[in-house]
């Protein structure tokens, strides 16, 4: 009984630390204006001195303009995080547009260290985040605008304009410094190249379409 109990607490206690850790540490000041130039190693960049600390550092101009999408994936995501707005540093937040042309898409990818919220302010959106295994259940919706979408952190996802026009999106992320990881890049565009036997059997293709595959990514 008594090691029941024991148990339960320590999975309690496990769980708060996951919780605790699961996303940028809470500050202990009001604000750590990140120094871009210190070469100090610290979890997120190391803070300015406060005396020095101007309006400017929490200020970013230009979010209402459009990302060029004269690209292959016809997508251009505009970020405003930390490198952008350094009194973002300790607080767990990014702003972001993205501009879809028509057809255009991001390519499935997950964010290591946050949750993602979007709207649509213009156009259509298809949005869709895959459960993690062995289940892997998909969970999509197409957004029209003033729609809002979550995708849980960590979680894999995609979005795609499925419509004829220009689609833009407003989304945060808890996180100054969300990370991304493409599927693509991920595993066709590593450096070095990860063997191309083991994907082969891995992917279930030939080693022939796998090098196609890295050359391309
Ligand atoms: C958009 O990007 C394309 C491809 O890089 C480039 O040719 C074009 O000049 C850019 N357009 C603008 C308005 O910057």
């Amino acid at each position: 009984m008594a090691t029941n109990i024991l148990l339960t607490l320590i999975i309690t206690a496990l769980n708060f630390l996951c919780i605790a850790f699961a996303f940028d540490p809470s500050p202990l000041q009001d604000f750590c204006v990140a120094d871009l130039t210190s070469t100090a190693r610290v979890n997120g960049l190391a803070c300015k001195d406060p005396s020095t600390v101007k309006a400017d550092d929490f200020f970013f101009r230009g979010l209402h303009l459009p990302g060029n999408t004269t690209n292959p994936l016809g997508a251009a995501l505009t970020p405003v995080n930390v490198n952008r707005v350094p009194g973002l540093n300790t607080l767990g937040l990014t702003i972001a547009r993205l501009d879809l042309a028509a057809n255009g898409f991001i390519p499935p990818h997950t964010h290591p260290r946050a949750t993602e919220i979007l709207t649509v302010l213009q156009g259509s959106l298809e949005v869709g985040f895959v459960t993690t295994g062995p289940t892997y259940t998909q969970f999509s919706k197409v957004l029209e605008k003033g729609d809002v979408f979550v995708i849980p952190i960590g979680l894999l996802h995609y979005q795609r304009n499925v419509d004829n026009g220009n689609t833009v999106v407003l989304a945060a992320v808890n996180s100054q410094n969300a990370g991304i990881i493409a599927v693509t890049n991920g595993v066709f565009g590593v450096e070095p190249q990860i063997n191309s036997d083991y994907l082969a059997r891995a992917f279930q293709l030939d080693k022939k379409t796998i090098q196609e595959l890295q050359a391309k990514f």
